[in-house]
């Protein structure tokens, strides 16, 4: 299964219950790997508010609970990490872009 944003995490970043339904149904349907959405690798830079975070150890456990339902349902899951760089929007996080080159959208 291909990466999908779904916005279901908290905006903490952490995974909440219906993530966990979410990937459990997939993975219950027949997919035999999940790529997760977008999940962020820092936790001040992100393209949804509603991203899920791996930004630290704090998200293991909300995603211990994701990996688990889907591991039980005979699927394998892996993380697409996401670090927005220049595409990401300074109009929303109020800061600029920690990225090389200037950011995509800076007449924002
Ligand atoms: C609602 C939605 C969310 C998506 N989120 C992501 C994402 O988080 N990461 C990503 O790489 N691609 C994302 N995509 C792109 C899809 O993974 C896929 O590449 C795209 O839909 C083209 O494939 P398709 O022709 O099978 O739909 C998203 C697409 C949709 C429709």
């Amino acid at each position: 299964m291909g990466a999908m944003g779904v916005g279901f995490a908290e905006l903490s970043g952490n995974p909440t219950d219906r993530t966990v339904a979410y990937y459990e149904a997939r993975a219950k349907g027949g997919y035999g790997l999940i790529i997760t959405e977008v999940t962020r690798v820092q936790d001040t830079e992100f393209c949804t508010p509603l991203e899920p975070s791996l930004g630290s150890d704090q998200f293991s456990p909300g995603w211990k609970k994701v990996t688990d339902a889907v591991h039980a349902a005979g699927a394998y899951i892996f993380p697409q990490l996401h670090q927005p760089g220049r595409q990401y929007t300074k109009v929303m996080l109020g800061h600029d872009t920690s990225a090389p080159s200037p950011p995509c959208l800076s007449r924002l």
